[in-house]
């Protein structure tokens, strides 16, 4: 069945851009593939937002997200606007979308691939097999709360504050995963020290009893971080507050050998958005360097979203296959580097199921017949 969907296009600054592309080639060999129909609206974001209007999430990109089935994101952030003190940053635009569209659960899944475990700085049987999910609240506690100074500035102050609502609503969506998965949550928070996550616990508990096959578990967020590297095959399903689950996911990515590889999805009641973990990459914008694999995994996340299982597995089959091939950017492994662009190429034919002729194993060489 032929599918028409809405999407705004958001590349935003540094290598988003070029990362996007390649998300964009997959998205439209599927489109080609099964006659779907993909309109794509493209909208500024970011730096670059605030280089043409002043503002990083001008009202013109707002409305198209609000219009759309779903939003691409490519990634945030640039060197001009890097200093934190700036009343404009770029990444008020990304944290202003994720706020007006209701995006409070941020999924962020984290495998070890076979064939890059040994590019992993961890010992390779601590992550062999390693496969978990990081469901990370994304609108509300420290990064939404009261902050400010006091009028003499000797002093500044965050507030980590949540509603019950806020934690049962991500609660309930990362217990449901758990269902799909091994049936293992992990709650990660600050509980021996911290009000809001004694809080967390006594609501998540709650929520738990909706789902009694699923074993709960806790952990202190320090105590996760070192789980993460000793233990990682321990985790199945770990759900956390909005700025513990920003570091550990920066840390997971350190289990899949490359945070070019980590996708996410932030969804909400209605809206939903599909973004890289990964950050703009300044130096390697214009390059064609940037690995485009976690923005093409994130398009994947949204057809698993949109129920549209078989095009996920087509995309993610095309991604194992250019593992197995040794198809992989200059992060992974520079001996045998693609581009940028040439790894969308690839994955664009595997998909189309043109066939790929590898001809040698230096720089980038390959043709599709
Ligand atoms: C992320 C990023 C963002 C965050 C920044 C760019 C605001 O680090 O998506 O993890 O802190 O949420
Ligand atoms: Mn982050």
């Amino acid at each position: 069945m032929s599918v028409t969907k809405k999407i705004a296009v958001l590349p935003g600054d540094g290598i988003g851009p070029e990362v996007m592309a390649q998300g964009i080639k997959a998205l439209k060999a599927i489109e080609e593939k099964y006659g779907h129909s993909f309109h794509l609206k493209e909208a500024i974001i970011g730096g670059i937002a605030i280089d043409k209007t002043g503002n990083p999430l001008p009202k013109e990109t707002l409305e198209i997200a609000m219009d759309a089935d779903a939003v691409l994101l490519g990634a945030i952030g640039s060197p001009k606007y890097a200093d934190p003190t700036l009343k404009v940053r770029p990444e008020q635009g990304l944290l202003g979308l994720r706020k007006a569209l209701g995006l409070y659960a941020n999924i962020r899944p984290v495998k070890a691939y076979d064939k890059l475990i040994g590019l992993s700085p961890i010992k390779n049987e601590r992550i062999q097999g390693a496969d978990f999910v990081i469901f990370r609240e994304l609108t509300g506690g420290i990064y939404f709360g009261a902050s400010g100074r006091d009028a003499e500035n000797t002093e500044a102050y965050d507030t980590m504050s949540y509603k019950d609502y806020e934690i049962k609503r991500i609660a309930h969506v990362a217990f449901k995963s758990a269902m799909n998965r091994r049936k293992d949550l992990c709650l990660v928070d600050k509980a021996n020290v911290l009000e809001s996550s004694r809080f967390w616990r006594e609501t998540v508990d709650q929520v738990a009893k909706e789902y009694p096959e699923v074993k709960l578990s806790y952990l202190y967020v320090d105590n996760a971080a070192m789980q993460l590297i000793l233990n990682p095959k321990r985790f199945d399903v770990m759900l956390t507050a909005n700025l513990f689950g920003d570091i550990l996911s920066d840390e997971a990515s350190v289990i899949g050998g490359s945070l070019g590889l980590l996708p996410s999805a932030s969804v909400g009641e209605k809206r939903c958005l599909f973004e890289p973990v990964h950050g703009s990459f300044p130096e390697g914008a214009g390059k064609d360097i940037a690995n485009p694999t976690a923005m093409i995994l994130s398009i994947a996340m949204m057809f698993d979203h949109f129920e549209m299982h078989q095009e996920a597995k087509d995309i993610y089959e095309a991604i194992d296959t250019c593992m197995e091939k040794s198809i992989m950017t200059t992060d992974l492994n520079p001996e045998v580097s693609y581009s940028c662009s040439q790894f969308g190429d690839i994955v664009e034919s595997i998909i189309l199921g043109e066939e790929i002729n590898i001809k040698s194993v230096k720089q980038g060489s390959y043709s599709i017949i």
